[in-house]
């Protein structure tokens, strides 16, 4: 359930005219509904929290990457929330918005000497270490600075899924964390070696996953791997279970509620003793922001298609570009009927900047204001400014309150962060 509803025939977040929005930030914007991310969250914790196994000790990280805005952190940071965060800029954001370090997890696959030192110094809560590697610099890393940290080595449990090839990250052929045999020897050398202190195992099998099998099978993994460290000799005191549970887009999409989820979990974590934590992106976000647009013009092509031009492009929500993904498109005015067929379209000089294709849709015309839906995730967090498109702005709503949390920056800033060489100044 979301907040963004028709109130007398216009499409409001919560209790703010989206058309007033458009009026004072101009378009495109993202719009984000306070109401929208506390039930999300509530709901969540509420379902982890009535699983005896997990009530009291699950920490919910929020994917940072999925929204970085420092107001939807602070937001979620309020309500307990933590962060799952991958870069230094990642967690500097989190610290930014008020979430203490001994919430913030480390993850990623790439993580610079650098990037560590910082973790280090900043005393995030885990880090999550995805390779020997890394490990290996990781070790360094922590004689070098003296500071011995938390680590959770994360599993490939050779279980993928996920919404698209492209976000599915559990499989064998896939990039993260180490096969279960090479993941026990890493936690056995790690405790050998005494620089870090391994204290767990950690999983992440891809995103916007509709079937809980993958994610049960997962975690049967896990659990097993639990068991055979302990047998020899091994601490582990918590499970980091990832996100990637899915959400409804399209009509017809039922992913798992979250009660399901958490009844899984509790299932598959009884009798194990563990602290859990929990990383979900997409499930607190997504449906909390929609990214607000206006119709340019409408190009009516001899052969009858017609193609919807928005000032919003692919470079705003990058999605159905990258992904083929599907988000709905819904006037702002409440407009009856239907017209047919559209081909929606950005402005950016690309075939790929389309969001939909053949999309059925109510008349539309010039200056018509409309909101793709589902737009909180992966939407602001992955703009550019690809076409010089100044970055799209964010705003935050609660209540019938709105405030701009990143503002449009003009085309001074724009052009201010670059210069002439010094051979070209003339
Ligand atoms: N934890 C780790 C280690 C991750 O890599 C991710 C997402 C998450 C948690 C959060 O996953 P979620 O709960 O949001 O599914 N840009 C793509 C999604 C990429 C997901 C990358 N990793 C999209 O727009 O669909």
């Amino acid at each position: 359930m979301d907040h963004f509803q028709h109130i007398d025939g216009a499409l409001h977040a919560e209790g703010v005219p989206l058309a007033d929005i458009a009026d004072t930030v101009g378009t495109p914007a993202y719009v984000y509904s306070t109401a929208t991310l506390t039930r999300h969250y509530r709901v969540l914790a509420e379902a982890l929290d009535a699983q005896a196994p997990l009530a009291g000790r699950a920490l919910i990280a929020f994917a940072v990457k999925a929204n970085s805005n420092l107001s939807v952190l602070a937001t979620l940071g309020r309500l307990g929330a933590g962060a799952d965060t991958v870069s230094e800029g990642e967690i500097r954001r989190a610290l930014a918005a008020g979430i203490p370090a001994d919430r913030i997890i480390f993850s990623g696959v790439g993580k610079t000497d650098a990037e560590l030192t910082f973790a280090l110094q900043t005393g995030v809560r885990q880090i999550n270490v995805e390779s020997g590697p890394e490990l290996d610099r990781l070790e360094r890393v922590a004689e070098a600075t003296g500071i011995r940290p938390d680590i959770a080595i994360r599993v490939n449990p050779g279980v993928g899924a996920g919404g698209h090839a492209k976000i599915t990250t559990g499989g064998g052929g896939d990039k993260f964390g180490v096969p279960v045999e090479e993941a026990l020897d890493l936690y056995a050398r790690a405790a050998r070696a005494g620089h870090v202190r391994p204290v767990g195992l950690a999983c992440h099998i891809g995103s916007q996953i509709l079937d809980l099998g993958p994610l049960r099978d997962a975690f049967a993994v896990l659990a097993d791997m639990t068991r055979r460290l302990r047998a020899d000799g091994h601490t582990v005191r918590v499970l980091d279970l990832g996100g990637g549970l899915g959400v409804p887009y399209e009509p017809g999409l039922t992913p798992p509620d979250p009660a399901t989820y958490a009844a899984m979990v509790g299932e598959a974590m009884a009798g194990l003793d563990v602290d859990t934590l929990f990383e979900p992106g997409r499930l607190l976000v997504a449906n909390a922001g929609v990214l607000l647009a206006r119709v340019i013009h409408v190009n009516v092509r001899p052969d009858g298609r017609r193609f919807l031009v928005l000032d919003a492009a692919m470079n705003d929500l990058m999605r159905p570009a990258l992904y083929d993904a599907f988000h709905p498109l819904v006037p702002v005015r409440d407009a009856a009927g239907v017209k047919g067929p559209y081909d929606v379209v950005g402005p950016v000089c690309e075939t790929g900047d389309t969001f939909a294709r053949a999309r059925t849709l109510p008349e539309l015309l010039a200056g018509d204001l409309v909101v793709f839906k589902g737009a909180g995730a992966y939407g602001a967090s992955m703009a550019s400014e690809y076409n010089s498109r100044p970055l799209v702005p964010e705003v935050l709503v609660s209540g019938d309150r709105f405030a701009v949390v990143r503002p449009r920056p003009d085309y001074d800033t724009l052009l201010g962060r670059e210069s002439r060489a010094p051979w070209l100044a003339d």
